[in-house]
């Protein structure tokens, strides 16, 4: 057993928005750390970029370096934590840092996501091991209760609320009637999406994440790239008020499933019935639902974003290293993340759906377009006539579907777009009941 409160090196890469609550935590709390894990962890080094910008807290002297090998040369310190993001050169350094025995702790979605395999290869090779927790849905245990908790499950499936910049997004249009470009320049004038903000709006953002989700729950590699993606910027306010009207809110959803064939993992925007406790989820809140077969389904809700919530899931990752060195045991996580099995395409799908369409204000075109369904098979729930556009002849209609298939769906859009009488089918949206 190695000796209890002996010290235990620990080095940052990167001190901005997680990495300074994470030295600030691992400072201010290093007492109770010590109590609870029988090791005193030893913040030694941070690396940034830039030594003279402004920093919100006080470090003691020779602490901040920029020269990354004052961590990854530095046989004091057992366990790197890199807060840095981006694939390189952080990728690089969780690489040399795992070869040369090290356990490192990550916040980065898109590294685990893209290159997690390798990475678990490279300590599995080298005795050391890498640590995800905050990678997906800031303090929200995401990682540990699959890794852990309900590792005597077969997990049917996750659905979750994983993105806060597209969640914000959403309930702002809905709560003040703005469209998506105004609230986006809202929601990047306060922090809270980015000055480019396509990961998040397109929904890769929230791919990386269920895509890690994905490979744990199923025991599966399922790459970012299985997964299908598709972002809220074609929402308009009409859907999302269509939608409140029909009883429904709109969430950007991430969903992975295991079918009998395989499993499908898809990002995209979904209409939730408004009782359901997702629809329920505003504002940049996060939420995950994890459908064990043993445990039902469990929900977990809160702050999937910011330096605290983050840090108190990177810490966790550190604290459980350091537990695991004081009693002598070597902290391998086996992530499952390395499997092979069949990932599904989105034509497998079997939902409902709600279409917008514009239309001539015309008799026989309602008749024309639930031929269309009919002949596809697609089975029509309702129809609506929106708005009446009297100077232009135009209608629009909001027509809900019973359970079809996309491929189906498919079809009858594109036997939609030949018929004259129909402008546009300007959205389609999944139903999730
Ligand atoms: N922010 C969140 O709410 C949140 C939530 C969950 C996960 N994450 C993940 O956590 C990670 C960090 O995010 P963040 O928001 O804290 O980022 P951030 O505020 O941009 O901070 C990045 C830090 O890394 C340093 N850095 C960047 N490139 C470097 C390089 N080449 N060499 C040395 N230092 C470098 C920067 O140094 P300087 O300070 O000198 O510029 C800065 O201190 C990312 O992977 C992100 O996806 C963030």
């Amino acid at each position: 057993m190695n000796e209890v409160n002996s010290d235990l090196g620990v080095g940052l890469l990167g001190m901005g928005v997680v990495g300074t609550a994470v030295a600030a935590t691992l400072i201010g709390r290093a007492e109770e750390f010590a109590k609870h894990t029988g090791k005193n962890l030893k913040l030694h080094k941070v690396v940034v970029r830039d030594l003279d910008r402004q920093r919100e807290i006080e470090l003691p002297e020779d602490t901040l370096s920029n020269d990354v090998d004052a961590v990854l040369e530095n046989s004091d310190i057992e366990i790197v934590v890199e807060v840095m993001g981006g694939l390189d050169p952080a990728g690089q350094y969780i690489r040399r840092a795992l070869a040369a025995g090290k356990h490192v702790v990550t916040a980065n979605k898109e590294l685990i996501a893209k290159e997690g395999p390798d990475l678990f290869e490279i300590a599995r090779k080298n005795g050391s091991s890498l640590h995800f927790e905050a990678s997906v849905a800031g303090a929200i245990p995401a990682i540990h209760p699959q890794l852990r908790d309900l590792r005597a499950n077969k997990i049917k499936s996750i659905t979750g609320i994983i993105n806060g910049t597209t969640n914000y997004i959403l309930t702002n249009m809905v709560q003040k009637g703005m469209a998506f470009d105004n609230v986006l320049s809202e929601a990047q004038s306060l922090g809270y999406a980015e000055s480019d903000p396509t990961s998040d709006v397109e929904g890769y953002d929230a791919a990386y994440k269920i895509a890690i989700l994905a490979s744990l729950a199923f025991d599966q590699r399922v790459s970012p790239d299985d997964v299908i993606t598709e972002g809220i910027s074609k929402i308009e306010p009409k859907d999302l008020e269509y939608a409140a009207e029909l009883g429904y809110a709109v969430k950007l959803l991430a969903i992975a499933e295991q079918k009998e064939d395989g499993c499908l993992v898809r990002v995209h925007p979904t209409l939730l019935p408004e009782q359901t406790p997702l629809a329920k989820i505003d504002g940049v809140q996060n939420a995950i639902q994890i459908l064990g077969d043993l445990s039902g389904p469990l929900t977990f809700q809160g702050a999937g974003a910011g330096g605290s919530a983050t840090a108190s899931a990177v810490i966790s990752d550190v604290l459980e290293v350091a537990r695991a060195l004081a009693i002598g045991n070597a902290p391998l996580w086996d992530s499952g993340i390395q499997g092979e099995g069949d990932i599904l395409t989105l034509e497998s799908l079997e939902t409902r759906y709600y279409l917008r369409l514009l239309v001539s204000d015309r008799t026989g075109v309602l008749a024309r377009v639930a031929d269309v369904f009919g002949e596809k098979n697609v089975s029509i729930a309702a129809v609506y006539q929106k708005e009446i556009h009297a100077q232009e002849d135009v209608a629009e209609l909001v027509i809900m579907t019973h359970k079809a298939s996309e491929a189906s769906l498919n079809e009858a859009i594109e036997m939609l777009s030949q018929i004259p009488d129909v402008h546009a089918v300007n959205n389609r949206i999944r139903v999730e009941d």
